[in-house]
C-alpha cells in the first residue's frame, strides 16, 4: 500500500501530524491575488495582516512537525501585487521562517517566463509588455529558499538560477508543479527513499506521487475539495 495521509482543510491546523516527524516541508502558498483555487467567488483574497497571519500560522504548524535538521522549501513569487499594495512575500515568508526557528541555507532563483535566459513579462497574467502593472500580480521572479530547522549558516557559494516554467492548467488546477519542479526539488532537499514530506497547499499531489513512487511517505493538506478529489484519486491509483 502506498503510504500517504492526506486531508481536505487548511493547513493551519495540522494536529493529526505529530511534532518532529517530518523529514521535508515543500511550501508553496497561495499569493492573495484572486487565482481561482476553487469555485468559491473571491476565496485567494484577504486584508494584508489576515493574509500575513495566515502565513504566520502555517509557517508555525510546519516549523513544529519538521524533525531538527530538517528541510523546509519556500516556492514563491519574490513580490506579488495583491489589492493595489506591493508586498515583498519572499522577504516576509524568510523574516516569518526565521521567527520561527527555520534558518535559511540557501536562496535559489527562479525565472518562470524567460527566453535565452532573459526575464520575459507575463502578459497572460495581468502585466502589460512594457513590464507594467497596477493589477493584481506576481512576479515571474521566484524564490526558491532553503530553510533548515535549528541553527545553521548561510552557503553563499550555493544558490542557483533555474528557468523553469508552469504547465498551464492541467487537471483544472491554476499552477500546479511540472515534473521538472519535482525533480528540481527533491534534488535540493536531498530527498531519500523511506524520508517523510509534507505539502501544506498540497493542490493535486503531483509532488506526492512522486514522493510515493521513490519509497518515500507523503502527507498533504488541501483547502479546495475539487483539487483534495483529483489527488485523492491520483495518490489512491498508485500501485
Ligand atoms: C500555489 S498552489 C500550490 C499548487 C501545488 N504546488 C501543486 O503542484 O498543485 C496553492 C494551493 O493551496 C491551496 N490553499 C489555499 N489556502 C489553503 C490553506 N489555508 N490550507 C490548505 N490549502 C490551501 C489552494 O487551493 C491551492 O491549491
Amino acid at each position: 500500500m502506498p503510504h500517504f495521509n492526506i486531508y481536505n482543510k487548511s493547513s493551519e491546523d495540522m494536529s493529526e501530524t505529530a511534532d518532529n516527524s517530518v523529514d521535508i516541508v515543500i511550501f508553496a502558498p497561495p499569493y492573495n491575488i484572486n487565482t481561482p483555487y476553487d469555485d468559491i467567488e473571491d476565496s485567494d483574497f484577504k486584508g494584508f495582516e489576515e493574509y500575513k497571519n495566515l502565513l504566520n500560522k502555517i509557517i508555525k504548524e510546519s516549523a513544529r512537525v519538521l524533525k531538527d535538521g530538517g528541510i523546509f522549501l519556500n516556492e514563491s513569487a519574490d513580490t506579488i501585487c495583491s489589492g493595489s499594495k506591493m508586498i515583498a512575500l519572499s522577504g516576509l515568508i524568510q523574516k516569518l521562517c526565521l521567527e520561527n526557528g527555520l534558518s535559511l541555507q540557501s536562496r535559489n532563483i527562479n525565472f518562470m517566463n524567460s527566453k535565452e535566459g532573459i526575464e520575459l513579462t507575463d502578459m497572460e497574467h495581468n502585466w502589460s509588455d512594457n513590464y507594467y502593472t497596477e493589477e493584481d500580480a506576481h512576479s515571474v521572479c521566484h524564490q526558491w529558499l532553503l530553510f533548515k530547522k535549528g541553527q545553521t549558516k548561510f552557503d553563499f557559494d550555493n544558490n542557483k538560477v533555474f528557468y523553469v516554467d508552469y504547465p498551464s492548467d492541467e487537471d483544472g488546477h491554476p499552477c500546479p508543479f511540472s515534473p521538472e519542479h519535482i525533480k528540481i526539488f527533491l534534488n535540493i532537499t536531498n530527498f531519500k527513499s523511506g524520508m517523510k514530506v509534507l505539502e501544506p497547499f498540497m493542490g493535486t499531489a503531483r509532488m506526492g506521487e512522486e514522493v510515493i513512487k521513490r519509497g518515500g511517505e507523503y502527507i498533504g493538506y488541501e483547502l479546495a475539495e475539487k483539487h483534495f478529489k483529483t489527488a485523492e484519486n491520483r495518490l489512491s491509483s498508485i500501485a
